[in-house]
């Protein structure tokens, strides 16, 4: 048998067997590497006797394009068997349930607060924030809050330390302070917030929310304080008309002051806002007292303003007809699910401020 057969028969039983791609790129540099069979058959060629030459240089062709097309079509087979074998592995399958992603909802207090602070914003207001824990003076004394003031007193108060220096805030008031030492006059400002007083039944918490309004410039009157107020609530409770009330009442840092009710019914069990002839209260407000303005340095001839201190719990529970305030506060994931917000549902009221 010539070589020629020889290497073509031994080649071709070896590539019939199963093989993987290392063993037949071995193969193939066995015949055609360098010092490969069929490379060095070529490179006899020239010494081949010519008559020979021809048929030698023709035999050799064929050999070489039969045992490339079966290394070829083996290649091919080995990575077709690879992908079928991924297929199989990686298989999908569509029937599993789906695993369920809980998404968290928005907290009433936390939405009510977003609404509050879009109202404002959408006619002029800005939104200021203090500390949780505030001093003394800011809390009380600055504010004309004098020291036999009952709110100043153990049992309203959380004092974190015996001299009664630092406490948790009892109302956002503190931030109009802080806003007002910091800056120059005019301010229009809001700030909501997190307040603590030592109270706790259905509708009190020692940790509730509030939202304190500062409005401060040269001329600014009760006028203006009505007509804020006023559409705030409108806006709020999505109302056309309101029913609104300004009360006289006391707070140190505001004179004149007065508490503001808003007029409501029962209708089948549930509270209708703006109309019916009872009177919820829901704020407290003045013109800020000439004695706070003395206290962060603005002359009271030439500025004046009002101020206005709202409990957010409270509208929370009345536009979302939410009954007990300490539910807020349990972290109950039950209730939360019920009366929270899905983060991807915009309220119609919402103006898109960012949190
Ligand atoms: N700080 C008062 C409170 O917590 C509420 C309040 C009343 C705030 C009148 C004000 C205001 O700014 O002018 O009871």
């Amino acid at each position: 048998m010539s070589d020629l057969k020889k290497i073509k028969e031994e080649f071709i039983s070896k590539l019939k067997l199963k093989l993987d791609l290392a063993q037949i790129n071995e193969i193939k540099s066995d015949l055609f590497g360098k010092s490969g069979l069929i490379t060095s058959q070529f490179k006899q060629i020239a010494s081949i006797a010519e008559s020979e030459r021809k048929n030698f240089a023709s035999d050799l062709n064929l050999i070489k394009d039969e045992l490339q097309s079966l290394i070829n079509t083996k290649i091919s087979e080995i990575e077709i068997a690879d992908i079928n074998e991924k297929l199989e592995k990686e298989k999908i399958d569509v029937t599993l349930p789906e695993r369920t992603i809980i998404r968290g909802k928005i907290h009433p207090v936390s939405q009510t607060i977003d609404e509050i602070s879009s109202i404002f914003s959408e006619i002029g207001f800005s939104v200021a924030e203090g500390p949780d824990v505030e001093n003394e003076y800011n809390n009380f004394t600055a504010l004309n809050t004098p020291d036999h003031h009952p709110a100043r007193d153990m049992h309203d108060t959380f004092y974190l330390d015996k001299e009664k220096k630092k406490l948790l805030r009892t109302h956002t008031s503190p931030v109009q302070i802080r806003t007002m030492l910091k800056n120059k006059p005019p301010f229009k400002i809001i700030a909501p917030g997190r307040t603590y007083r030592s109270d706790s039944d259905q509708t009190h918490a020692p940790m509730f929310h509030q939202v304190e309004g500062l409005h401060i410039d040269k001329d600014i009157n009760m006028g203006h304080l009505k007509g804020c107020l006023n559409y705030f609530i409108k806006e709020f409770f999505e109302v056309d008309k309101i029913q609104m009330r300004f009360r006289p009442s006391h707070f140190p840092f505001t004179e004149p002051s007065a508490e503001v009710d808003i007029g409501y019914k029962i209708k089948d069990g549930k509270i209708i806002i703006g109309e019916g002839d009872k009177w919820l209260e829901i704020l407290g407000c003045g013109m800020v007292h000439p004695n706070v303005l003395k206290n962060v340095k603005i002359n009271p001839d030439s500025f004046q303003g009002f101020a206005f201190g709202i409990g957010i719990d409270r509208l929370a529970m009345l536009k979302y007809g939410i009954n007990d305030l300490r539910a807020f506060f349990e972290c109950d994931y039950r209730w939360l699910n019920h009366f929270g917000f899905d983060p991807l549902d915009v309220p119609t009221n919402y103006r898109g401020l960012s949190r």
